[in-house]
């Protein structure tokens, strides 16, 4: 499978990635950001994956950046859309033109604590239990269908920094196995509530 990977940040997530499914189950055949600063970029480039920016000052406004984007990800003939850290909402236009192909990783167990600050927003809250969630990107923010999610103690007396760190590993696990799904062609809608997706087979479980 054909997968562009949109980033605005450091590139963990793309990086994991890169080690765990790019030439194996899925080819990263584009990596693209809003942020031209974007250090993500430079690990694309190094891993020799096409690397571009779409800062927004380039363009008429955000549909028309997207549809940037959207038309140099179809030049790539990328089937599926992960975003991996991307900071910037997707406009209709182009989530129409990649329709249930679009995947987003968020740093906790949605519904919980959608948007910005997830993190600093479950500590506030005082949740014990936290954690990663998968999903595909419909236009809410971080409503869509959910995929995967693991889940983990909040350490006692955790800051933002701390937690961030204990769930990057979840993130680096889960983003690459929801790949894997996608390229083997298991994410399906379920036909009796299209809200939700089905897994065949089983939603993979730790270490599978
Ligand atoms: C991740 O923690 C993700 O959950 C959040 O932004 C971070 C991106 O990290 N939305 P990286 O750029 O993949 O290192």
């Amino acid at each position: 499978m054909r997968v562009a990977v949109l980033v605005s940040g450091q590139g963990s997530n793309l990086q994991a990635l890169i080690d765990g499914v790019h030439g194996r189950e899925a080819q990263i055949v584009a990596v693209a950001s809003d942020r031209p600063d974007a250090p993500a970029l430079e690990r694309a480039r190094a891993a020799g994956i096409p690397a571009a920016s779409f800062p927004l000052s380039e363009h008429a406004d955000r549909t028309a950046r997207d549809l940037a984007v959207a038309a140099w990800l179809d030049a790539h003939r990328a089937e599926l859309v992960v975003l991996a850290g991307y900071m910037a909402l997707l406009t209709p236009a182009f989530l129409a033109h990649f329709a249930d192909r679009v995947v987003n990783v968020h740093p906790s167990l949605l519904p919980s604590f959608p948007g910005l600050r997830a993190i600093e927003q479950a500590l506030e809250h005082g949740v014990k239990v936290t954690g990663v969630t998968v999903h595909l990107v419909d236009e809410g923010v971080d409503t869509g269908a959910i995929l995967l999610q693991r889940a983990i103690q909040v350490p006692e007396g955790s800051d933002a920094e701390g937690l961030h760190a204990a769930l990057q590993p979840l993130e680096h696990e889960l983003l690459p196995e929801a790949v894997r799904l996608f390229a083997s062609g298991r994410v399906r809608r379920d036909p009796r509530d299209p809200r939700r997706v089905q897994v065949s087979g089983g939603t993979p479980g730790r270490g599978s």
